[in-house]
């Protein structure tokens, strides 16, 4: 394939999990790439080498998160206002929304809930291989990352359905399975002003400022009452907006991406038997696995920036305004930076992924628990897997070039 024919908007293509190749020609032939789109948009940069998206993803004065937010979808100025978390904010003001809630989310600051996952974990696995043969996702790792985000928010367990279904609506916006209006067509205009052109996004806000409701002013410890409780250290106060943003941004963020590395996970691992039969004969190395587990998974396939000035890339020029997009998955195969990059391999050292970025100001803020709850998982399921594990059945992908998820995942343990 010429790299002038790689479209990185054919959904077709993400939803059969085919990119990887598009990716391939584009970091060897053309590693500034330009991608035109259908009006309104105004098509887009891509870089997909590892030393690329750590360049552009760092240098937030010169490739803006805030100037046209991080997803494709082209805003105007009012929607770049109204749906702006501190994900699309940079400079001073991100980082005092940052602070706000950094240290809860630093390994001591998470230390207090590995017990609590531990047991959560255990249990969701017992109850899945107790049905021998059923869905991963649905089972396993779906229900997971949002529990232990509910509990950080002290949202009582009950709400927690809820949660997973605004997610699922959210960041599914491309996919006709979770949304219920698809992002683009003509029905999502009425709501362009939302994240995500999502109505979902409504309901999580009612929701977040009932929490609020309830404690500002109180001293709880859940990330609620620790934003809503501080003022940002610039001094300026949270707006009404920017409390809805980040609660909306929490109850996404740590959602999907966390239950598609799972899921990847357990996918590699039954594609790759020697290597579960490494785990399972040496469960120590199932910590240093992790950074390979996410390598391998890549749940967030990009986030767009847009240049606030001309920069000259790799022999173009990219003028201020226009949009380029990171695509960390792509980085995340890179041969000058990974030896034999589509080779799984749970013993593979100093694993310098950027799934989660690298050394930018947006670097993820969950990038700990993330770990953590990965870690646990294969801890625990990893042991319990000695009967063996096979699929059973089609596996199924999120229609999105933005998030690489698995939505099912039929599997049957025990069958040795
Ligand atoms: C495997 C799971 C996860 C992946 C792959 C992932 C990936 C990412 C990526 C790529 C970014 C942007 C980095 C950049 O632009 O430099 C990001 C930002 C962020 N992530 Fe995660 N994430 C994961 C889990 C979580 C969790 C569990 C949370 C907790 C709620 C979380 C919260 C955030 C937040 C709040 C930001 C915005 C940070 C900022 O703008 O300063 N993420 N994540």
């Amino acid at each position: 394939m010429l790299p002038t024919d790689v479209d990185l908007t054919d959904l077709d293509v993400f939803e059969r999990g085919e990119a990887w190749p598009l990716f391939d020609v584009l970091r060897a032939e053309q590693p500034l790439h330009w991608n035109s789109e259908p009006a309104p948009n105004h098509g887009f940069w891509s870089v997909t080498r590892h030393a690329d998206v750590v360049a552009v993803t760092r240098d937030g004065a010169t490739f803006s998160s805030e100037a046209g937010g991080t997803n494709l979808e082209e805003l105007d100025a009012g929607q770049i206002e109204t749906r702006k978390s501190m994900l699309e904010t940079d400079g001073v003001r991100h980082r005092a929304l940052r602070r706000l809630l950094q240290h809860e989310f630093t390994p001591r600051g998470l230390a207090g809930y590995e017990v609590f996952l531990r047991g959560l974990t255990r249990a969701t696995i017992d109850a899945a291989l107790s049905l021998r043969e059923f869905d991963f996702v649905k089972h396993v790792s779906a229900d997971l990352p949002i529990r232990v985000l509910a509990r950080m928010l002290d949202v009582p367990q009950e709400r927690t359905g809820q949660l997973i279904e605004w997610g699922n609506r959210m960041v599914g916006n491309s996919d006709p399975d979770y949304a219920d209006v698809l992002a683009g067509t003509a029905e999502s205009e009425e709501f362009r002003s939302l994240p995500f052109r999502s109505p979902a996004a409504l309901e999580v806000f009612e929701y977040g400022f009932e929490l609020a409701r309830q404690r500002r002013g109180g001293d709880g410890q859940d990330l609620v009452s620790k934003l809503i409780n501080q003022v940002p250290e610039d001094g300026v106060p949270l707006s009404e907006r920017d409390f809805r943003n980040y609660f909306l941004l929490l109850v996404v963020a740590g959602n999907e991406t966390t239950r598609h590395a799972i899921s990847h996970t357990m996918k590699a691992l039954i594609d790759h038997p020697r290597q579960l039969e490494r785990l399972l004969g040496d469960p120590a190395l199932i910590p240093g696995a992790v950074e390979e587990f996410l390598r391998w998974a890549s749940p967030v396939y990009h986030f767009r920036r847009t240049a606030t000035r001309d920069v000259e890339l790799h022999g173009h020029t990219v003028r201020a305004g226009e949009k380029i997009v990171a695509w960390f998955a792509a980085a995340n195969r890179d041969e000058r930076i990974f030896d034999g990059p589509y080779r799984f391999d749970v013993g593979r050292r100093r694993v310098d992924h950027v799934t989660f970025g690298k050394g930018g100001p947006h670097f993820c803020l969950g990038n700990q628990l993330a770990r953590m709850e990965i870690r646990i998982m294969f801890e625990e399921l990893i042991p319990r897997l000695s009967g063996g594990i096979e699929p059973a059945g089609e596996v199924t992908r999120v229609r999105s070039n933005f998030i690489n998820g698995i939505k099912t995942f039929p599997v049957r343990a025990g069958s040795r």
